[in-house]
């Protein structure tokens, strides 16, 4: 099964680039741009990734990012992110960046977006690595700062391929975004949305109903309603779900208790993703690893989860072909 997970192609299709930042990274960045981090080294990082809820890991994952300066900074983080990619067969990234959490700091968004765009060219001429980017509004914040930073994105629209809502989920639902989500998709951005990670199947009807988004980032608490279940099966609607960030963040208390098992035999469009693999103990592969030494998981779910993850990718028809075939060839 090992073998099966390592050589099949694979797309991510929910990865928080800031959640790449490995602590190395963090350290060198730290001392490069004179920013000071409360950790006094590498293993003093490690026993504070101990998380109890989603908030205490953005408070750490937001500290975190203070030492993303520059450009060359982004590059950097993008660059280590896509030697990930490559070692675990990652083919097509779908990439999520977060531009209040480095603008509100005084850093350019034009900084930010050449950094990781720049390395995703060369990931593209080096590996053949196929990526998009997709900004995310931090939901902890107001709708009109939304507004103003779709207003910068406007510039870099080819460079973008769409939006989605990220950070504190309790008390901030979808709703608070509706506005900025209809004008969003008249500028002709993809939507996404994260619903249904830590509050309840409501968020997720919201994100569908509100935002019409294209597809939902976790997810899994919709198993709690029969009705949404149906609905999310009728529609093949995506669900890019992140066990390791689940367990991390305390979404299911064990590894056994995670529901992918169930929503994947129920029909629904699942894919298997890192979200934050810096902070969560892994890259994707690690995720597929610790599902099947964890659940019921059979080849033929790691072979569907795999080919979902291109079916739903913001690619053309042909490229989802031909990335479907790249995985029947490694099957053979
Ligand atoms: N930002 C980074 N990772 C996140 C997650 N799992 N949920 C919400 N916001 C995030
Ligand atoms: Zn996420």
């Amino acid at each position: 099964m090992i073998e099966l997970i390592k050589k099949l192609p694979k797309a991510e299709l929910h990865l928080h680039i800031e959640g790449s930042l490995e602590p190395e990274l963090m350290f060198r960045l730290a001392k490069k741009n004179n920013v000071e981090i409360p950790y006094k080294d590498i293993e003093d990082v490690r026993s504070a990734y101990n998380f109890t809820n989603l908030q205490t890991f953005l408070d750490i994952y937001y500290a975190g990012a203070n030492v993303l300066l520059t450009k060359d900074d982004f590059y950097d983080l993008t660059w280590e992110y896509i030697l990930r990619c490559v070692e675990d067969n990652v083919i097509h990234t779908e990439i999520f960046f977060d531009p209040q959490t480095h603008t509100e700091r005084g850093v350019p968004f034009e900084s930010v977006i050449t950094g990781i765009k720049e390395a995703l060219a060369d990931a593209k001429a080096k590996y053949g690595i196929t990526s998009c980017i997709i900004m995310c509004f931090l939901r902890h914040l107001s709708q009109e700062e939304a507004f103003e930073t779709l207003e910068q994105a406007l510039e870099y629209k080819d460079d973008i391929i769409g939006v989605g809502l990220d950070s504190s989920e309790l008390g901030n639902p979808p709703s608070k975004f509706k506005e900025v989500f209809q004008k969003a998709k008249e500028e002709g951005f993809k939507l996404v949305a994260h619903a249904g990670e830590e509050a309840d199947f409501s968020y997720i009807y919201e994100a569908l109903d509100l935002l019409n988004i294209n597809r939902i980032d976790h997810g899994v608490q919709s198993i709690k309603s029969p009705e949404l279940m149906q609905r999310l099966k009728d529609e093949q609607m995506p669900l890019t779900v992140c066990p390791n960030s689940n367990i991390e963040l305390k979404v299911f208390e064990t590894y056994k208790e995670h529901n992918i098992k169930e929503l994947l035999d129920y029909g629904l469009n699942i894919s298997v993703n890192s979200d934050d693999p810096a902070y969560f103990k892994g890259y994707v592969n690690q995720n597929f690893i610790n599902l099947y030494e964890n659940l019921p998981i059979t080849e033929d779910d790691v072979i569907t989860l795999v080919k979902n993850s291109f079916k739903s990718a913001f690619i053309s028809d042909e490229l989802k072909q031909a990335y479907l075939a790249r995985v029947e060839l490694a099957l053979k």
